[in-house]
C-alpha cells in the first residue's frame, strides 16, 4: 500500500495546500478568537449583570452548540442578512466566534487561578481595581493563560476539518479530492491523518518547551 511512490508525488500539492489553508484558519481563528475571548472574559469578570450577562449567555450558547452547526449558521446566515460572506471567510468568522467562547473559559480561569490575596494585598496598599488587574493579577495570570492558548491552538487546527462541510480547501477537504481522484478510499484519509498528527504534535513539543520555561521563573 505505501510502495506507491507515484501516489505521494502526484497528490503532494493536494496535501501542501491542504496543510496550508489549516494552519491559515488555525491562526485566524486562535488570533481573533483569543481577541474576543479576552473582552469576553472582561466582561463575565463584571460585577454588572448588563455586562456580566450578554458574555455567559454568548459563552454557554457557543460551548453547547456543535461547530458543525455553527458553521453552517454563518455561512447561510450571512446570505440571509445580505452579506454574501465565502466559505473561507465564513470558516474564519465561525472558527473565531467558537474559539472565543472556549479562550473566554481560558483567560477567565487564568485570572481566577491567581491567589486572592493578590488582589487584597494590592488593594489595601490603596492600588484601584483596574490597575490592580493589569499590574498585578495579569501578569501572573498570563501564565496560566499562555500554555492554555497553545491548546486552543492545537484544537483548533484538529476542528478546521469540519469547515471541509462548506467546501473550504483544507486538509481534509482536499483528502476528500484525493480520495476521488485515486479511488482509493483509505489511504488518502490516512496521510491527512499522518499530517494533522505531524501539526499537532510538534506544536505541542514546541509548546512544551516554552511551558517549562515559564515554569522556571515560578521556582525562585
Ligand atoms: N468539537 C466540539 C464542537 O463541535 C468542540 C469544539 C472546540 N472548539 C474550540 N475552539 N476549542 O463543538
Amino acid at each position: 500500500m505505501f510502495s506507491e511512490e507515484s501516489f505521494f508525488k502526484k497528490y503532494k500539492p493536494y496535501y501542501l495546500k491542504g496543510m496550508y489553508y489549516t494552519i491559515f484558519l488555525a491562526l485566524i481563528g486562535v488570533f481573533f478568537g483569543a481577541i474576543l475571548g479576552t473582552v469576553l472574559a472582561l466582561m463575565k469578570l463584571s460585577t454588572k449583570r448588563a455586562i456580566k450577562w450578554p458574555a455567559i449567555a454568548y459563552i454557554e450558547y457557543l460551548r453547547g452548540t456543535p461547530l458543525l452547526v455553527q458553521i453552517f449558521l454563518v455561512f447561510f446566515g450571512s446570505n440571509v442578512i445580505g452579506f454574501e460572506l465565502s466559505a473561507l471567510a465564513a470558516s474564519c468568522l465561525a472558527l473565531s466566534l467558537n474559539s472565543g467562547a472556549y479562550v473566554a473559559e481560558i483567560i477567565r480561569a487564568g485570572i481566577n487561578a491567581v491567589d486572592q490575596g493578590q488582589t487584597e494585598a494590592a488593594r489595601s496598599l490603596g492600588m484601584p481595581a483596574i490597575k490592580t488587574l493589569r499590574y498585578i493579577i495579569f501578569p501572573q495570570a498570563i501564565k496560566n493563560i499562555l500554555p492554555a492558548l497553545g491548546n486552543e491552538f492545537v484544537t483548533v487546527i484538529k476542528e478546521s476539518s469540519v469547515v471541509s462541510v462548506i467546501g473550504v480547501g483544507e486538509l481534509m477537504f482536499q483528502a476528500g479530492v484525493v480520495q476521488g481522484s485515486s479511488f482509493k478510499p483509505f489511504l488518502p484519509i490516512m496521510v491527512a491523518s499522518l499530517l494533522y498528527f505531524f501539526l499537532t504534535f510538534t506544536l505541542s513539543r514546541l509548546l512544551g518547551v516554552y511551558e517549562r520555561r515559564l515554569a522556571i521563573h515560578d521556582s525562585y
